[in-house]
This record gives C-alpha cells, sequence and structure tokens, in this order.
C-alpha cells in the first residue's frame, strides 16, 4: 500500500509550526518557531504580537518543511490545520495557509482541534490501545479524554477556571520568577518540601473536573500574610508545596478514571507533560494498575507542535473528514 503522507499546520498560540507525518505514526519533518522571547517582557502571550510573528514566520517555516522532508507539495496526500480552539488572530494564520496551498495543488484539508492533536503526539510514539484515556495539561487547557476508537473523543472532565499550565505560570509570577515559569516552579520543587498547607480541589464526589483558581488565590494569599508578619517562606518550599497540590489532584483523578473507564492505555499530553513530578507521580501509580500502560510523548512532541497536528489530521483524513475552502477559525471550537 502507498505511504500516506500529511502535511500539518499549527498557529493557535504562540509556535509557528508545521510538520509531514508519514502514515499517522513517523515524523518525516517537523519545524517549530517559538515567540516565547517576544513575549516573555509581557509575563505572557500577547495575541497582536503572535498574529504578526505567524505572519512573519509562516512562509519560512513551511519551506524548511519541505526542505527537511525532501518533499514537493505535490508529493503530499492531504494538508490538516489547528482549526480552533486558540487566539483566533492566530489561528486564522495556520488556517489561511492550509487553505491557500491546498487550492493550489489541489489537495483534500482536514481541519483538527487542537486538543486532538495533543493526543495523537503520542501515536508518535506508540500505537493506541482503545480504550483509552488522555490527561492533556498544558497553558490552556486541562483535560480528561475518553476515546473508545480513533477519531472519538469524550471529555470527561475539564478545568472550571484556570488551567493547569495557567496556575502554574500565574504562581510563578507571584514568586518573580520569568514567564513562563512552570519549568522554574519544577526545578525549585525538586529543592523544597510541600510543608506549606495548601487546598486541593477535590470538587463533588466522582467529578473529573478540575479547578485550580482556589489554590493560585491560597499561594498569592500565604505569601502576602507572611511577609505582612515579615515572616520567610523559601520559594522552593512554596514551589513544592504548590505543585504537590498540582499533582496529588491530576494523578488522583486521572488513576480513579483509567480504572472506572477500564483503559488500556493512559496518554500523557500538553506542556505540563514535561513537570518531573508529575511524570514520576504518574509513573509511579499507573505502574500499579493492572494491564495499564503509560505512554508520555518525549518534551518537544508534549508542547505545541504540527508533527501531532499531521498525525491527528491523517486519522480524520482516513475516516473521511474533509473541510471546504469555507473552512474558519474557530477560537472556542468543541472536540
Ligand atoms: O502545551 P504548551 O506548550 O502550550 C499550550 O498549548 O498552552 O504548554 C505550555 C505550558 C506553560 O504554562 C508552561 O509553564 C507549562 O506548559 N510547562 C510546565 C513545565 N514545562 C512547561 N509546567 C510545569 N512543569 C514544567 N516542567
Ligand atoms: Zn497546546
Amino acid at each position: 500500500e502507498k505511504d500516506l503522507l500529511v502535511l500539518g499546520i499549527e498557529t493557535s498560540c504562540d509556535e509557528t509550526a508545521a510538520a509531514i507525518v508519514k502514515n499517522g505514526r513517523e515524523i518525516v519533518a517537523n519545524v517549530v518557531a517559538s515567540q516565547i522571547e517576544s513575549h516573555k517582557r509581557f509575563g505572557g502571550v500577547v495575541p497582536e504580537i503572535a498574529s504578526r510573528h505567524h505572519v512573519e514566520q509562516m512562509t519560512i517555516v513551511l519551506e524548511e518543511t519541505m526542505k527537511q522532508a525532501n518533499l514537493n507539495f505535490s508529493d503530499l496526500d492531504a494538508i490538516a490545520v489547528t482549526e480552533g480552539p486558540g487566539l483566533v488572530g492566530a489561528l486564522l494564520i495556520g488556517v489561511n495557509a492550509a487553505k491557500a496551498l491546498a487550492f493550489a495543488h489541489q489537495l483534500p484539508l482536514v481541519g483538527v482541534h487542537h486538543i486532538a492533536g495533543h493526543i495523537y503526539a503520542n501515536r508518535l510514539v506508540k500505537e493506541m490501545e482503545f480504550p483509552l484515556l488522555a490527561l492533556v495539561v498544558s497553558g490552556g487547557h486541562t483535560e480528561l479524554v475518553y476515546m473508545k476508537e480513533h477519531g472519538v473523543f469524550e471529555v470527561i472532565g475539564e478545568t472550571r477556571d484556570d488551567a493547569a499550565g495557567e496556575a502554574y505560570d500565574k504562581v510563578a509570577r507571584a514568586l518573580d520568577l520569568p514567564y513562563p515559569g512552570g519549568p522554574h516552579i519544577d526545578r525549585l520543587a525538586q529543592q523544597g518540601k510541600p510543608i506549606i498547607d495548601l487546598p486541593r480541589a477535590w470538587l463533588e464526589e466522582g467529578s473529573y473536573d478540575f479547578s485550580f483558581s482556589g489554590l493560585k488565590s491560597a499561594v498569592i494569599n500565604t505569601l502576602h500574610n507572611a511577609k505582612q508578619r515579615g515572616e520567610i517562606i523559601k520559594r522552593e518550599d512554596m514551589a513544592a508545596s504548590f505543585q504537590a497540590s498540582v499533582i496529588d489532584v491530576l494523578v488522583e483523578k486521572t488513576v480513579q478514571a483509567a480504572k472506572h473507564y477500564q483503559v488500556k492505555q493512559v496518554l500523557l499530553a500538553g506542556g505540563v507533560a514535561a513537570n518531573r513530578g508529575l511524570r514520576a507521580a504518574l509513573e509511579e501509580r499507573v505502574s500499579q494498575l493492572d494491564g495499564i500502560e503509560l505512554v508520555i510523548p518525549p518534551l518537544f512532541l508534549c508542547t505545541d507542535n504540527a508533527a501531532m497536528i499531521a498525525a491527528a489530521g491523517t486519522v480524520l483524513f482516513q475516516k473521511g473528514k474533509r473541510a471546504t475552502m469555507a473552512l474558519n477559525a474557530n477560537p472556542s471550537l468543541e472536540l
């Protein structure tokens, strides 16, 4: 059978990315232009700056991808693009680039949900076995997704306020750490002790939803009160305590859901999957569950990239999903 070559394009937030994936599982080329440096001094992603960067970078990233793959557009079978959710001005650049290429080269076009992409990053590492459960934790998302088959997603839990990565970034800011704060907290947490009492939002019995804004406020209040009383709280201890609270809830709810849905695999995805504490805790807990395999992609596939979009797009393409030239960016697209 002929190989299936799909070009993926991703511009939902602050990375301009393109990639080519073969048969949904093998990376042929993968290019990511990050804008972190441009957003750092603002302490977060500035949407207008993100859009401008995407405009500047899109063509360069696409050319580099084709060069890496040593392919022509006519060698491709389809183009997959993130249609949402994300920043509308950022998404539009990728969607329009994909439409232009599909039109010019007469190629089928497939719209991909950003979270579906994060989940399918795992398929570039390990073949999926259904049913499975995916924990997606990034700067914009915290979701538990149940899958019975390829391309069908059931969100069984999600955050009611801040995403996990967002909480990391906000707490990091309160601790005077640079953006994005996740990696800094992760590092400090290894050196500190989780001795500060912080809340854990378990929510209602049996709920797989999350909430991190109360935890974030508790950290900020604790720091503020200590300062007023002239007490010193070690940053390392606050980082360790905050991280312990986040991980406890993420891991416990994931394990409960994995048992309840009797899944064969647990997949981890999103930028927060880089967190050493989270990886270690999940590895320990899932290894105690009989017959459940844990899959964690390497870091470059956990953070935003287009290989994951091409991987998800391949499956959707094989299932017959097609977009027309009317495809539009949808900042609040549902999975
Ligand atoms: O998936 P991603 O690159 O972008 C989004 O789609 O949001 O995730 C970025 C998020 C940021 O909030 C960042 O602080 C967090 O992932 N992050 C981490 C770590 N590395 C990145 N959070 C905790 N521990 C880390 N080691
Ligand atoms: Zn993402």
